[in-house]
């Protein structure tokens, strides 16, 4: 059964997902942009057993409130250190999906301590380059024009792999409902969290504990290749490919996603 949970935390609204016992084996996963916490319903469907799922809305995404102050990726971070504080949690396993797995570097350079093992899926660690934070700029343009819609229209046909859009509509009209229940306001300071984000390829070396980087077979956005170049240059990276998705694997290949997650977790 999956829980929502929503309440106060360092004085801002946050909202959860839940699912899974009352357990010391905590899998927190983090979300893509543009989509929230509902982006997990899969695997909240099906913990592990013995793990407890906690997937939390981030900031301006969902149920939880953005910050005042100027956007920054470490927003993200800081607002998990204080969720694993609230719920008394013990050093979590860490997954990111792409966005998510940038916050899951800023949380390894911020609040390392509250992770045990990472899971880096369709994610990379570098900064953007010179022609994505233009592309930023011209989707920061579109958010401001035409909303969420207009964002999910322009981002769908690389956030979903080949299979899934011909084979599954039903995942292609949720990935599209997840994005249009976001607001333009905050999928614009995401996008500004995104833009100037650091390079992370400086702490790859220093992460020295397991870490499972996951991709889809087909996502052009951090393709296969990246994904076992990126477990390469971890001390202790292994790498999974998840066949027949895109870069929302876990959403677009469930069954392919949890198994090589549950295969691993169990090594951890
Ligand atoms: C995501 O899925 O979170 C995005 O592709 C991240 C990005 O645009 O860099």
């Amino acid at each position: 059964m999956v829980r929502e949970r929503q309440e106060t935390v360092g004085g801002r609204r946050v909202r959860w997902l839940e699912a899974g016992p009352e357990s010391d084996r905590v899998l927190v996963w983090l979300h893509a942009f543009p989509l929230s916490a509902a982006m997990w319903e899969p695997q909240l469907q099906a913990p592990p057993p013995g793990w407890r799922l906690v997937a939390p809305d981030l900031a301006g995404f969902g149920g939880t409130a953005d910050h005042d102050g100027p956007p920054h990726i470490d927003d993200f971070a800081d607002d998990l250190e204080r969720l694993l504080a609230h719920l008394q949690a013990p050093p979590v396993v860490l997954g990111g999906l792409s966005m998510g797995g940038y916050a899951a570097f800023a949380m390894m350079r911020r609040h390392p301590s509250r992770v045990r093992a990472l899971i880096l899926a369709d994610t990379r660690a570098g900064a953007d380059s010179a022609e994505a934070r233009a592309n930023r700029g011209r989707l920061l343009s579109l958010v401001r024009e035409s909303g969420a819609a207009g964002v999910a229209t322009q981002m769908l046909p690389t956030l979903v792999g080949e299979t899934t859009k011909r084979d599954r509509p039903e995942v292609v009209a949720r990935v599209r409902a997840l994005i249009e229940a976001n607001s333009a306001a905050g999928i614009a300071r995401a996008i500004e969290r995104l833009r100037d984000r650091p390079d992370s390829t400086p702490l790859l070396k220093a992460i020295a504990i397991p870490v499972l980087v996951v991709a889809g077979a087909e996502d052009v956005i951090t393709p296969p290749d990246a994904a076992r170049e990126l477990a390469a240059a971890l001390p202790h990276g292994s790498v999974a490919i998840v066949p027949a998705a895109g870069h929302l694997s876990n959403l677009e290949h469930p069954q392919a996603f949890d198994a090589a997650v549950g295969g691993w977790l169990a090594g951890v």
